[in-house]
């Protein structure tokens, strides 16, 4: 089984190096590509040394800020065209454990098609979270579990490992959300073609190093979406449409 990690980066110079390390020493077997949106901090010169260094690290540069979604796509369509058979998404700045994706890959390998590292499942929690960020993430799973009828507890988790034919079934030119919500869209999208989810219990761990890139926009982009897409699935119930 070839397992790669994307970590997407948008000034993470103090964080990446820190994550990247952990990850090779807890799964060495997993090849690394960073995907940065050439971050004004010098992010993307930083993953060219490590590349340079490591053999089994790979970078992409975009031209600039395009969001979330953009960058694990690009991430995915480079290593679909290489020969990887799970494709796991980790954010940079440490929140999402190394030492915890054997738990992801293990489920994954048992046979889910997505694997969701949890945060809101029993087993999972968040340290250092303010109330608001809290809310936020739950009230934000609550609404999407609701309007889009997922049974999942964390639907907009960023920490995932997909089997490849999971993502080669996708139309990539289909995915609108361009923030966070992407993470939903494509939930929504593996679960409306049947496939097996699997949520796994994780410890979200609030960066120590750089800054958060959330923001209302990304918030507000994500709820329209899942209205759009819950009222419309319920429509097209209705009136029997395909
Ligand atoms: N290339 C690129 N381009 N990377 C980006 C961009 C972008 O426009 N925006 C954010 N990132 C990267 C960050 O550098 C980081 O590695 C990762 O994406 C997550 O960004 P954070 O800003 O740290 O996210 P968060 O901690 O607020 O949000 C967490 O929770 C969200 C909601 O549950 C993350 O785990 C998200 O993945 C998750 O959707
Ligand atoms: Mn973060």
């Amino acid at each position: 089984m070839r397992v790669i990690t994307i970590i997407p980066t948008y000034n993470e110079l103090e964080s990446l190096p820190l994550t990247v390390g952990r990850l090779r020493t807890s799964v060495p077997d997993s090849d690394v590509l960073i995907v940065d949106d050439n971050s004004p901090d010098g992010t993307g010169e930083l993953a060219d040394k490590m590349a340079a260094e490591d053999s089994n690290i790979h970078v992409l540069h975009r031209t600039g800020k395009d969001g979330l979604g953009a960058a694990y796509i690009a991430g995915f369509e480079w290593a679909l065209a290489k020969d990887y058979d799970v494709l796991v998404e980790m954010d940079a700045d440490g929140s999402h454990m190394p030492e915890q994706l054997p738990r992801l890959l293990e489920a994954s390998a048992a046979g889910a098609d997505l694997v969701i590292g949890s945060r809101w499942v029993k087993g999972g929690e968040v340290v250092n979270w303010p109330l608001i960020r809290k809310i936020i993430s739950r009230g934000g799973s609550f609404y999407s579990r609701t309007l889009l009828g997922l049974p999942l507890r964390d639907i907009t988790a960023g920490y995932r490992a997909f089997k490849r034919e999971t993502l080669e079934a996708i139309n990539f030119d289909d995915i609108e959300s361009r923030g966070y919500g992407f993470q939903v869209d494509m939930t929504f999208r593996v679960a409306m073609m049947g496939k097996r989810i699997v949520e796994v219990p994780v410890t979200f761990v609030e960066r120590e190093l750089g800054a958060s890139k959330m923001s209302g926009n990304i918030v507000v982009e994500a709820m329209w979406n899942v209205t759009r897409w819950g009222l419309g699935a319920r429509w097209k119930k209705l009136t029997g449409k395909k």
